[in-house]
């Protein structure tokens, strides 16, 4: 499918994003391995977390969808079955990388695998910590992609310091460690999202964070819960950029997740000059929540760098679109991370704001825009990228002509409803 995006004035509205996709998997996950009834609110109905209740559902766990929650009827940690066939994660690598650290842990055979692009995505960074911990596991290309198949049970507590700071690898040995006798700890590189072990605790699991270094306590009872997914923050960045950059905008977007270790483009943007205000701050199912206003101005550039990029890696793209309609240097570094994502981000930006006549360069970790010239429309390629799909948007809302995105449907993956809120917001 093909969108055309044409130029507005500014964004003005009142608006909800969908659940925060991070959360809704982790829930169904939890969900499975507790004991009883796992109600979800404002859970995340993209592909990706779709991929999730599939696979869950293969695993023998009672998921049902009750008009706009999800029920998930879990046995506790022995309750997951052998499935019968290979296990599909789609573009998912959340749903792959966390299902293998509970899979690890599990005594039977399963194989996982993912589309195109999830099949070209780093699997190794994963399969090393849960060897480690006892599970068989191999995968394609010397175990470094998936299909990737895993004999598990038999796990043990390890202390892994992780060489990647990945929410992803953290979140698979910590789920993995459920199986375990004893604390299972993790040391990263740089702090990362942190809904595993708030959700882990949620559930009541025995979970201690000093610093970088993050334990949980094995076999733990867990009883099902009742979640209220936040609004996903990584969905309103799209919107929040569009109504900073774009004087005479006015838009408030509710119920946004502001968990810290999410957050780092709120922090960026009110350095880049945004005009945001965040209120009614408060926490839901251990997740800290508030309402977003945003008042349309005028952006100056600056450094995204260092620890903070674990906070905001998946709103670079955004960013890098406000760099573009800001004046002056942006300079991106230390997010080599962005090449492993749904595509190799780094150059799907450089060539997306390039086409548009944007002034931006490609390094290897990152790249440098000198932001303020004037952007055309283009035909742009999504690359499948739900976040490429909704950056080009962005960018053609405020470039001369018409901006064509290909492949656009893809923004299903997190955002489905995401041109019909674009457009309900637009002011021509
Ligand atoms: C995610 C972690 C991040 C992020 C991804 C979702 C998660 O990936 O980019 O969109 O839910 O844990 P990495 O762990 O690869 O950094």
């Amino acid at each position: 499918m093909e969108v055309a995006i044409k130029p507005v004035h500014a964004l003005r509205g009142d608006v909800q994003v969908p659940g925060d996709k991070s959360i809704s998997h982790r829930a169904v996950m939890l969900g499975a391995l507790a004991e009883g009834e796992t109600v979800i609110d404002n859970f995340l109905f993209g592909e990706d977390c779709l991929s999730t209740i599939r696979v869950v559902q293969s695993l023998g766990v009672n998921v049902h969808i009750e008009k706009d929650r999800v029920v998930v009827r879990g046995g506790g940690l022995n309750a997951l079955r052998e499935p019968d066939d290979v296990l599909d994660a789609g573009n998912s690598g959340t749903t792959m990388r966390l299902m293998a650290g509970i899979l690890a842990g599990c005594p039977f055979f399963s194989v996982l695998t993912g589309d195109a692009s999830l099949r070209r995505r780093p699997m190794q960074r994963v399969m090393q910590p849960l060897a480690a911990m006892g599970a068989g596991i191999m995968a394609r290309s010397g175990n470094s992609y998936a299909p990737m198949a895993i004999t598990g049970g038999d796990i043990r507590a390890i202390t892994y310091k992780s060489p990647v700071a990945s929410a992803q690898v953290k979140s698979a040995v910590l789920l993995a460690g459920l199986f375990a006798d004893g604390p299972t700890t993790v040391i990263e590189p740089a702090r990362t999202r942190d809904h595993t072990e708030r959700l882990l605790s949620y559930f009541g699991a025995r979970v201690e964070v000093k610093d970088k270094q993050i334990s949980v306590w094995g076999r733990p009872n867990l009883p099902g819960r009742k979640v209220v997914v936040p609004g996903d923050i990584s969905s309103a960045v799209f919107l929040l950029v569009a109504g900073a950059a774009m004087p005479g905008s006015d838009l408030l977007v509710r119920n946004v997740g502001i968990n810290p270790t999410r957050a780092g483009a709120l922090n960026v943007l009110i350095k880049m000059g945004a005009v945001l205000d965040i209120a009614n701050e408060r926490l839901v199912s251990g997740e800290p929540v508030a309402d977003i206003r945003v008042l349309g101005g005028r952006l100056t550039g600056t450094q995204i760098s260092g620890d903070i990029i674990p906070y905001l890696i998946d709103e670079l793209p955004a960013l890098a679109v406000a760099a573009a309609m800001a004046e002056g240097e942006t300079v991106v570094r230390d997010a080599a991370e962005l090449r492993y994502k749904e595509t190799d981000r780094i150059t799907a930006v450089v060539k997306l704001l390039g086409e548009m006549g944007a002034d931006i360069t490609e390094r290897e970790d990152g790249f440098v825009i000198h932001g303020g010239r004037p952007l055309q429309g283009a035909e742009c390629d999504s690359f499948g990228d739900h976040r490429m799909a909704m950056a080009a948007a962005v960018a053609g809302l405020k470039a001369r002509g018409i901006t064509r995105i290909k492949e656009a449907e893809c923004v299903k993956i997190s955002f489905p409803a995401f041109f019909d809120t674009l457009n309900s917001i637009s002011v021509q």
